[in-house]
């Protein structure tokens, strides 16, 4: 079977390519490196010994995607390609809902001409909205965004269910992360954004490893135990197997929503804690303002997937921290040094 991996030179679909190799999958990878590393790929091959065959290029592209789809057998899609930093979307909307909405739009457009009509897409439990009462659940209705990046995942997931109402051929996983850390056992692949890291576990690590002085913890007045922020943090190793066992939902049509989380919140203070008791590095931060549009806390009811894929994540939060920190340390300015 072959599989399309669309922004597979990415953070959470290198992890996600590593896996479906693993499993026995062919895979192509479309991606446009515009914030994803060649190297990563490199290294996805000799992690696994096998073979990616890359393409670059861009997915709002109709005349590419039209010739990968005759060249290639492929059987599904894996659309990670977009882009995925809040505040620039609020600063640049244009250029978010033009990758985000219209490239799965020409996508999804381009699919249809091959008759492939087996999609996984990469939402984000941003969807559920601040309002939503947590555990989030797949049965809560989709909230208001607040922000264009989240805008955009919540209309690419209305459009597929759209499509897939229109015709039955489709069948869509929404798979809604919550928060992905950690990086590949072998440290060879990890997260590597460029410039200031906008989440909390890349600039913890960039912290450890001396490219940051200290950590600004946004807010500690919360009603949270500790008064910091509470999130689901889970291993891009188990999200990227969430994809792998999603591609068995495509059995049967219609639309898959999964939470793929852990089902435990963790706050900000004790992921430093934590980090510096399995590493023994020390993390120096000051406890800043609050960032703006951050909720206080939230984890996913991770039952769903469990059930129906037999899917859970397996690997704890010191496995997670542990595996940031060797990609972190044996990398310290990420693919840099290669590009
Ligand atoms: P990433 O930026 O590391 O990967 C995205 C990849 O898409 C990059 O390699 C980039 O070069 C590529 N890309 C961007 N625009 C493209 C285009 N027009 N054509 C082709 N390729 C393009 O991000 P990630 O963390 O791996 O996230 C992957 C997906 O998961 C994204 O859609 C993101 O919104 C979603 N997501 C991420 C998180 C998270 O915390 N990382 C949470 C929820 C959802
Ligand atoms: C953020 C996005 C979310 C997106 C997700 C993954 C916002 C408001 N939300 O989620 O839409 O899906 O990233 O890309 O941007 N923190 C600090 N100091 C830092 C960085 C973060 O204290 O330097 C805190 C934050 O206030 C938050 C927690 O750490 O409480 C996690 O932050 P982050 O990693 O950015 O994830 P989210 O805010 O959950």
């Amino acid at each position: 079977m072959s599989i399309l991996v669309t922004g597979g030179a990415g953070y959470i679909g290198s992890h996600t390519v590593v896996q479906l190799l693993e499993v026995g999958y062919d895979v192509i990878v479309l991606d446009s490196l515009v914030n994803g590393s060649r190297e990563a790929l490199h290294r996805v091959e000799t992690i696994t010994s096998k073979s990616v065959r890359f393409v670059e290029g861009d997915v709002r592209d109709r005349p590419l995607l039209d010739r990968l789809f005759a060249e290639y057998a492929i059987d599904a899609v894996i659309h990670f390609a977009g882009l995925k930093a809040v505040g620039e979307s609020v600063e640049q909307p244009l250029a978010y809902y033009d990758t985000n909405m219209h490239g799965s739009l020409v996508l999804c457009q381009a699919m249809a001409a091959a008759g492939v009509y087996k999609i996984v897409f990469s939402s984000s439990a941003t969807v559920y909205g601040p309002d939503a009462p947590v555990p989030y659940i797949e049965t809560m209705p989709r909230g208001s965004t607040s922000n264009p990046y989240g805008s955009s995942k919540s209309m690419v997931e209305q459009l597929l269910m759209d499509l897939s109402r229109a015709d039955e051929r489709w069948s869509v996983s929404l798979l809604r992360y919550f928060n992905p850390i950690g990086a590949h056992p072998s440290g060879q692949i990890g997260e590597d954004p460029q410039g200031i890291p906008n989440n909390l576990m890349p600039f913890i690590a960039q912290v450890a490893v001396g490219r940051r002085l200290e950590l600004s913890v946004f807010g500690d007045d919360y009603s949270t135990e500790d008064g910091t922020c509470v999130r689901d943090y889970l291993h891009v190793m188990d999200l990227a197997d969430g994809h792998v066992a999603s591609l068995s939902s495509h059995r049967q049509p219609g639309v898959h929503i999964f939470n793929l989380g852990t089902g435990q919140g963790v706050s900000v203070l004790k992921m430093i804690k934590t980090f510096e008791q399995v590493t023994g590095q020390s993390v120096p931060y000051r406890i800043a303002p609050r960032r703006e549009g951050d909720i206080d806390a939230f984890w996913a009811d991770a039952g769903k997937a469990k059930r129906e894929l037999g899917w859970w994540a397996k690997r704890g939060l010191e496995e997670m921290l542990r595996d940031t920190w060797r990609w972190q340390k044996n990398n310290p300015h990420g693919y840099l040094s290669v590009k």
